[in-house]
């Protein structure tokens, strides 16, 4: 699939780096695109009916180009006639196998487990890949699905899963998993009767796609809490949809963090006051001014930030994707703050990079202890995933002297055109070839 996104993931952005520089206060408006986690749960979800879907405010990333390359492969026609839109076509004529080349560029991958198998009765998955951040395991994606009369089987890498037809469940989740609760969801739509999921995760990206699937003509219930009730319809009941893609929280936190870090006024044109409730709060608690205008944020920070303390939790707490940038703002904060992680004990490695930065940050277990100091120091830092590559661009932007950050296919993965917004708002910044 062909994606406007400045690099490929096939390591051809490896050679390239972003340079950035402290300019001092950021003014101006940015454009937050479509979340990154919720359009690749919809293009995977375009499995379930034939037809032809649109989906609007789509952002434009690799993710998204590799997703496109695994539903082709599986049996998907994809066009992007516009920047921000995809046209969807499931041909009916589907492979369900998603092989390892495709599947181990991206977690989102796993998403086609659910769709597949309640569609075709059997499907062979490459295990997923993903983050550099620890084990991932999809332990309650399998548990909830052999609830639903699903049998699976592992050899040389591959799962296989096979039903002849799910039936309905209830299922309790240990932990409110985001991609268990999709998989869950999306298998029960065409399972026979009612499945309750309960501690369901809640995230905008989850409630996005139930009302996609509504849309489409399934029957879903308790949208936005955490007890989804999926009653099971049948094949014809469901149709092709165009869908708009909820906003990227990350990615306006993104502004956020580098406004809060250079100082200025933005405003935040998409961002969902909504969605980003504690993490706002929290923003409002380290000093930052933040107001919910027509359509998105407005966002002055005139003022050094407040350290604070803040523990990683599932929606609504605050995002494990926001820490890498929360960190950050903790590193040139006034005071000490502690950093607690709750879902991906491993998730700190960019902190080495930080160091090299002159931050002072402390590591022990799934705590951070990170003691502000003035301003860090230019230096070339490595992004290890995606969002612990943005944090090195907001470093960047708080860092006497330049600071060049290789690894930026991470960023690419997630990001549309982060260097662009940022220089448009008075950043310096570019991308070197
Ligand atoms: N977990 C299990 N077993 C499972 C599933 C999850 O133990 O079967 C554990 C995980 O190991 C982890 C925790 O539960 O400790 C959270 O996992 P979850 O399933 O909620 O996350 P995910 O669906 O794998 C999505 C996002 C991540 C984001 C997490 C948490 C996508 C593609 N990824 O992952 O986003 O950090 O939810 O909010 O939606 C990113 O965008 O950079 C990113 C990593």
């Amino acid at each position: 699939m062909n994606t406007n996104a400045e690099t490929s993931a096939d390591g051809s952005a490896d050679a390239q780096t972003i340079a950035v520089r402290s300019t001092g206060p950021l003014e101006g408006t940015v454009v937050v695109p479509g979340a990154k986690n919720s359009v690749l749960k919809l293009m995977a979800t375009t499995l379930l009916t034939d037809g032809t879907f649109e989906l609007t405010n789509v952002p434009n990333i690799v993710d998204v180009s590799i997703m496109g390359d695994l539903l082709e492969a599986i049996g998907v026609d994809i066009e992007r006639p516009g920047p921000d839109r995809l046209l969807l076509t499931n041909t009916g004529d589907l492979t369900p196998v998603a092989p390892y080349e495709l599947v181990e560029r991206i977690r989102a991958s796993i998403n086609v487990l659910g769709p597949l198998l309640t569609r075709c009765g059997h499907v062979r998955l490459s295990l997923p890949g993903g983050d550099d951040f620890g084990a991932r395991p999809i332990d309650m994606h399998i548990a909830g699905l052999e609830a639903m009369g699903a049998t699976f089987k592992f050899s040389h890498g591959y799962l296989e899963a096979f039903a002849d037809r799910l039936h309905g469940a209830e299922i309790t989740f240990d932990f409110p998993s985001v991609g268990a609760t999709e998989n869950l969801m999306t298998a029960a739509v065409l399972a026979d009767g009612t499945t309750i999921i309960n501690n369901a995760a809640r995230e905008p990206e989850i409630s996005d796609l139930c009302e996609f699937l509504v849309a489409m003509g399934a029957d879903i219930s308790g949208i936005g809490t955490s007890t989804l009730v999926i009653e099971g319809v049948e094949p014809w009941a469901l149709r092709p949809v165009q869908h708009h893609t909820v906003p990227d929280r990350i990615q306006a936190a993104t502004y956020l963090a580098a406004v809060a870090v250079s100082g200025g006024q933005l405003e935040i044109e998409g961002a969902r006051a909504e969605h980003m409730t504690m993490l706002l709060e929290r923003f409002g608690d380290m000093g930052l001014d933040i107001s919910a205008v027509d359509g998105g944020l407005r966002v002055v920070a005139s003022e050094r930030l407040r350290s604070i303390d803040i523990a990683t939790l599932p929606y609504p707490g605050i995002a494990t994707d926001y820490k890498p940038l929360v960190i950050t703002m903790l590193a040139v904060a006034d005071g000490v703050g502690i950093v607690t992680e709750n879902l991906y004990p491993g998730r700190f490695r960019y902190v080495e990079e930080l160091q090299r930065l002159g931050a002072d940050v402390r590591t022990s277990g799934h705590h951070a202890v990170v003691r502000g100091v003035p301003r860090l120091s230019g230096a070339p830092v490595k992004a290890h995933d995606i969002r612990a590559g943005a944090a090195m661009v907001v470093a960047g932007l708080a860092a006497e002297g330049e600071t060049v950050i290789s690894g930026v296919h991470h960023i690419d993965r997630g990001y549309d055109d982060l260097v662009g917004r940022l220089a448009a708002v008075g950043a310096t910044i570019e991308r070197r070839f």
